[in-house]
């Protein structure tokens, strides 16, 4: 199967997604992004490099004007500034110029990092995204977010930059570690819990498939996970408004992300983020208890986690509204008032918060 679709910016059409099962279409696909008469850096990291560099390398041998590869150190500790001034200083070496080209291979790390050093090398130079991880796949690669961690806030330094073409080999995700796989897994449950319930029900009749990594299955998830993203940036892609519903289980779970030292995946932070905003929902009378323990047990058969082991409840209380997603000093939590159907509310209380990191503390002392 190999499919494609267009997501528009500022109502007009932006750039194109293209769904493939292998590399062989790469090269058309950079043609009409006249790669022919550009330099092109490709930037990856140093656990992707070994698996696909020369994949790509390959594809523009003697066809562009000049190819050459950048590799970071893997890993979300390297999503900073000194990593990214790096980048700019081989760039320069190079000669790279305003019409030259980055292509980012690899997960959301490599993503945001090299749509962030095309958004301000030279005031902006093209991208264009190679997603290799399920998470950048179904999410990070779409809507134009890049950006690096700084001082261990999350995505503190940023630029909104619309990549030329998102390109997906979905086959790549045979190498990705399972334990990656399933932090993915957590933004297109996410997805599904913010718009589209039938997409929810999909999920829940594909488990077997999803988690045997089935190509047409995962090639169809990806793909309705992209759609509803599609959708809510066309709408707002600066996120001055309803965008903000990408962030269900983002508030908490990047407090806890931070909190834990970046030891839990992002997706395995969100999916803990995604139970606590479920958990206020339900007390806040918008779910109902059965909906609550649903979604909870869902992220479990996806080996998701749904407690963590003593938590600091305070502390990450006070993470949580450091978080830069406060308005005037009230946080815009993402709540859900049924599946596929989430909301933003700033009635959020701290008890509330306290109540909800309780409720996914795992306290063995207590046994609950
Ligand atoms: N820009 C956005 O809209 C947006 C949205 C969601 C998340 N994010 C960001 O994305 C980041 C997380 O992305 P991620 O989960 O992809 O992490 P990642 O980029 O660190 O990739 C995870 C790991 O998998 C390895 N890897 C990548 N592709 C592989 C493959 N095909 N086979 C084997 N190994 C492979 C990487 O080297 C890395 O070690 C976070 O920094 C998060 O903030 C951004
Ligand atoms: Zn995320």
């Amino acid at each position: 199967m190999s499919s494609r679709m267009t997501v528009n910016y500022n109502n007009k059409p932006c750039y194109d997604i293209v769904y493939e099962q292998s590399f062989d279409a790469l090269w058309d696909e950079l043609e009409k992004e006249g790669v022919s008469s550009r330099r092109v850096c490709v930037v990856t990291d140093s656990n992707v490099a070994p698996l696909y560099l020369k994949d790509i390398l390959d594809v523009l041998d003697g066809k562009c004007l000049k190819a050459v590869s950048y590799t970071f150190p893997a890993g979300e500790e390297n999503k900073n500034l000194d990593n990214i001034k790096d980048l700019y200083k081989f760039l320069i070496e190079e000669k790279f110029d305003r019409k030259d080209l980055l292509i980012a291979l690899g997960g959301g790390v490599v993503g945001d990092m090299t749509g962030f050093a095309a958004a301000t090398y030279l005031r902006g130079i093209d991208f264009i995204q190679i997603p290799t991880t399920l998470l950048a796949q179904a999410d990070s690669s779409i809507g134009g977010k890049t950006g690096v961690d700084f001082d261990g806030y999350k995505n503190m330094v940023g630029a909104f930059k619309m990549p030329g073409l998102v390109y997906m080999n979905i086959s790549v995700l045979k190498t990705l570690p399972d334990r990656q796989f399933f932090s993915g897994f957590a933004e297109v449950m996410k997805a599904a819990l913010i718009r589209d319930e039938v997409f929810y029900i999909w999920l829940i009749d594909n488990l077997y498939e999803i988690c045997g990594k089935e190509a047409d299955t995962l090639e169809e998830m990806i793909t309705r996970s992209c759609d509803i993203k599609r959708m809510i940036v066309e709408k707002d892609p600066t996120e001055k408004g309803d965008r903000a519903l990408l962030n269900l289980g983002h508030t908490i779970g990047h407090a806890i992300e931070k909190y834990m030292n970046f030891e839990l995946y992002h997706g395995e932070c969100v999916a803990l983020g995604c139970v606590c905003a479920a958990y206020i929902s339900w007390k806040k009378d918008y779910l109902t208890k059965e909906e609550y323990y649903e979604i909870r047990d869902m992220f479990v058969p996806f080996n998701l986690p749904i407690s963590i082991d003593k938590l600091d409840l305070e502390k990450v209380l006070e993470i949580t509204k450091s978080d830069k997603k406060m308005d005037a000093g009230t946080i815009r939590f993402i709540l859900l008032k049924k599946i596929g159907k989430a909301f933003i509310d700033t009635t959020v209380t701290d008890s509330e918060i306290l109540a909800a990191l309780d409720e996914i503390n795992f306290d063995e002392e207590n046994g609950d």
